[in-house]
């Protein structure tokens, strides 16, 4: 046969393959999102999402012991608060869930890198990521709620705020009131490319933030578009983002490039709350090989263009690449 270029000879060992890699991956870019709420001494498992579990304040050294065991050094808080209200106000209370867990995770893990998701949909009634006018969710006045949010998580310890409301212009103002507040140096990564996505499902049962009206598309983006996408990620850098995430990941590969292309900053993608949940039940069912199927979905993510990875897999994923099964 003349076949001058082969390239099975690239295939022919293990050895082979690791070398010619082009995607590699590293710990240090995952990041684990955990859930916070209210309450003393419980741990509860979330039906939806087998294996991930919402912590009070002082039953979460557990979790961040087993991520810093594991070589996960960075988590996304996300508050469960007790009470509710119109405007969210536990979400900017000095004493709200997130705030107490970071002045508690700060002392305790020093070294862990917080991170925050700064929204409002956990903790308004209405369930909506800002304050209403009628049924409307009122962007400019929202603002000066989230950037009231970011600044108290920074306050208490916040190493990077994450807004991921989609309301216009909250980058800037959240950059605005951090830097008047002399935290020029902490950064912001902004959920920029995020999609109205009924990949959400799990997470809004886990922290009881279903729209109790409407949905999020008003706000989220309609997951037609891709130009969009790339419109909101630019405009967010313009803004002052550090980091832009699109989200979800899996099906959202293209808009992964697409930014990574586009723009100069890191991108992140967040495998959001379905996507894990529809791994777990395959799995559970023996229908799929789970570390397989996580190791690949993982891989696709970084290969498509993301330099950091959020995801409710980040210890075994820890664990896979130090054991050199992926990457
Ligand atoms: C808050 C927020 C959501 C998620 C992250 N931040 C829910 C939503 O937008 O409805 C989803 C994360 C996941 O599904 O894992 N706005």
């Amino acid at each position: 046969m003349d076949l001058t270029i082969r390239p099975r000879r690239l295939r022919g060992s293990e050895t082979l393959r690791r070398m010619v890699r082009e995607t590699r991956m590293d710990a240090a870019s995952l990041i684990y999102p955990m859930f916070v709420m209210d309450g003393e001494n419980k741990v509860d498992e979330i039906p939806s999402l087998p294996g991930q579990y919402r912590y009070t304040v002082d039953r979460m050294d557990e979790e961040l012991d087993r991520l810093e065991n594991a070589g996960v050094h960075a988590v996304m808080f996300f508050g469960i608060p007790a009470v509710k209200d119109e405007v969210g106000s536990q979400a900017y209370s000095p004493e709200g869930i997130v705030q107490r867990a970071l002045r508690h995770a700060r002392v305790s893990h020093p070294d862990m890198y917080l991170i925050t998701d700064v929204c409002m949909c956990e903790y308004t009634s209405h369930g909506h990521c800002g304050v209403l006018c009628d049924q409307y969710v009122d962007n400019d006045a929202s603002l000066a709620l989230l950037a009231q949010t970011a600044l108290s998580h920074v306050e208490a310890g916040a190493d990077m705020v994450a807004p991921s409301d989609m309301m216009d212009g909250r980058v800037r103002a959240i950059r605005e009131v951090l830097d008047v507040s002399g935290y020029v140096t902490t950064p912001i990564m902004s959920y920029a490319v995020k999609y109205a996505s009924a990949f959400y499902g799990p997470f809004r049962d886990a922290a009881g933030s279903a729209p109790a009206f409407g949905d999020r598309k008003t706000y989220q983006m309609d997951f037609h578009n891709r130009h969009e996408g790339i419109k909101e990620a630019l405009l967010d850098v313009r803004e002052g983002a550090d980091i832009i995430m699109v989200k979800p990941a899996m099906s959202y590969l293209d808009m992964i490039r697409d930014v990574r292309e586009r723009i100069e900053v890191p991108v992140a993608a967040y495998s959001v709350s379905g996507e894990y949940a529809m791994v777990k039940a395959a799995a559970a069912n023996g229908w799929i090989d789970e570390e397989r199927i996580m190791c690949e979905m993982a891989a696709g993510v970084y290969r498509a263009g993301a330099s950091i990875l959020l995801t409710y897999y980040a210890k075994e994923l820890a664990v896979c690449i130090r054991e050199g099964k992926i990457g």
